[in-house]
């Protein structure tokens, strides 16, 4: 049983049993413990002189009345910073996936200032997309005591694990402007490693995890598309695997009552999926310090953290800021990707967007009491 939806949205047929299927070589297929001997490749210190260039940018960007919407690689230059954004670049969508930047000055900075510098730097790789159904273009991941297991929870409202996971664009950063007490390391995985690791074991799970899978939007439906979708997990395309993975949402889109249960075998394949992934020979653990910057693409990498515990004093507390781009010069991506998110202008996953809503910067946790406000809306 397939239902064909009303709503627009790319068929996903069943894989055949006897498809033959082969490992992916290449540099996204690393393993954590010998990428954590590689540091030095994926952990890239800003200079003092690309700071003092960032600084200059962002006092010129907030003397012209730019908010971090407004800014783009034309009218926030960082002149000497070139060679940085093309290897990122290149890191995150022909090698390892992912890369770690370090000394981003958050502690210099007022909020809307280390908005700028996080957003300008941003828009150097990508187009900044909204992430809820709210239009928000920042996400504060702190704890604002989120209930999870509800349909609309959100985990980076919490301080739980998260599991493995991916995020639905090109590349995902978060920026740390304060860590927590104890715990909340970033962890990754290749996705190809993963996949590689189930081809051993069990290819006949992989195969299920190429064909149909159901899940829930979470009452966060973009402009075009319906309450829920379906998207293969694995999806090799022209040589490469993609990977799109978010188990929460399969669990909840049980609630859609013309949809097919998990089966057992479905179960199974996400639950070795996961082990492997939480598997310390596979995966890599970040611990980020104030002022590192992570950039992931998420068709390669999947992420997940460590639960934390947080110091009691609110000024104190865990944040991070995540930041969705839209890259128009990201990798081609599979036809079936289209039923992720919808395309924006650039044929790019265009994030949350909503309709009537528009994209916002909000400066604080909204949720987050007192003192929360938003950064007026994009110029457009
Ligand atoms: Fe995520």
């Amino acid at each position: 049983m397939h239902p064909t939806p009303d709503f627009f949205s790319i068929p996903v047929p069943p894989v055949a049993d006897d498809l033959p299927l082969e490992p992916f070589a290449g540099e996204g297929a690393w393993y954590g413990p010998a990428m954590k001997q590689r540091a030095q490749e994926w952990q890239m210190p800003f200079s003092e002189k690309q700071i003092a260039v960032l600084r200059d940018a962002i006092e010129s960007a907030e003397k012209a009345g730019l908010g971090p919407l407004d800014l783009t690689a034309a009218n926030f230059p960082l002149p000497g910073w070139e060679d940085l954004f093309a290897s990122t670049k290149k890191d995150l969508f022909e090698g390892r996936g992912f890369i770690l930047l370090r000394g981003f000055p958050v502690d210099e900075l007022t909020a809307l200032q280390r908005a700028i510098g996080y957003f300008g730097i941003g828009a150097h790789l990508g187009r900044a997309v909204p992430q809820n159904a709210k239009g928000h273009a920042i996400g504060h991941i702190c704890d604002i005591g989120v209930d999870y297991t509800k349909t609309t929870g959100r985990g980076y409202q919490s301080n739980v694990k998260l599991n493995f996971h991916t995020d639905s664009t090109d590349i995902v950063g978060l920026l740390c402007v304060r860590h927590a007490k104890k715990g909340g390391a970033s962890r990754i995985v290749s996705s190809a490693t993963i996949y590689n690791e189930m081809l051993k074991r069990r290819p006949d799970l992989v195969r299920l995890l190429m064909g149909p899978i159901y899940r829930d939007r979470r009452e966060e439906v973009p402009v075009g598309q319906g309450p829920w979708y379906c998207i293969p997990a694995f999806n090799p395309f022209r040589g490469r695997l993609f990977t799109t993975y978010v188990r929460s949402t399969v669990q909840k889109a049980t609630r859609f009552t013309e949809l097919p249960p998990i089966s057992p075998e479905l179960e199974e394949a996400m639950d070795l999926l996961e082990s492997l992934a939480a598997d310390p020979a596979y995966h890599l653990d970040m611990d980020f310090r104030p002022g590192d910057i992570q950039f992931l693409c998420n068709h390669f990498i999947l992420h997940g953290r460590t639960a934390y515990e947080d110091y009691d004093e609110p000024a104190k507390r865990r944040h991070l800021l995540r930041l969705q781009l839209a890259c128009p010069d990201g990798p081609a991506l599979p036809p079936v990707y289209e039923n992720l998110r919808g395309y924006d202008e650039h044929g790019r996953p265009q994030g949350t967007r909503t309709p009537g809503v528009s994209l916002t910067a909000p400066l604080e946790p909204i949720d987050g009491g007192p003192g929360a406000f938003e950064q007026r809306k994009r110029k457009e």
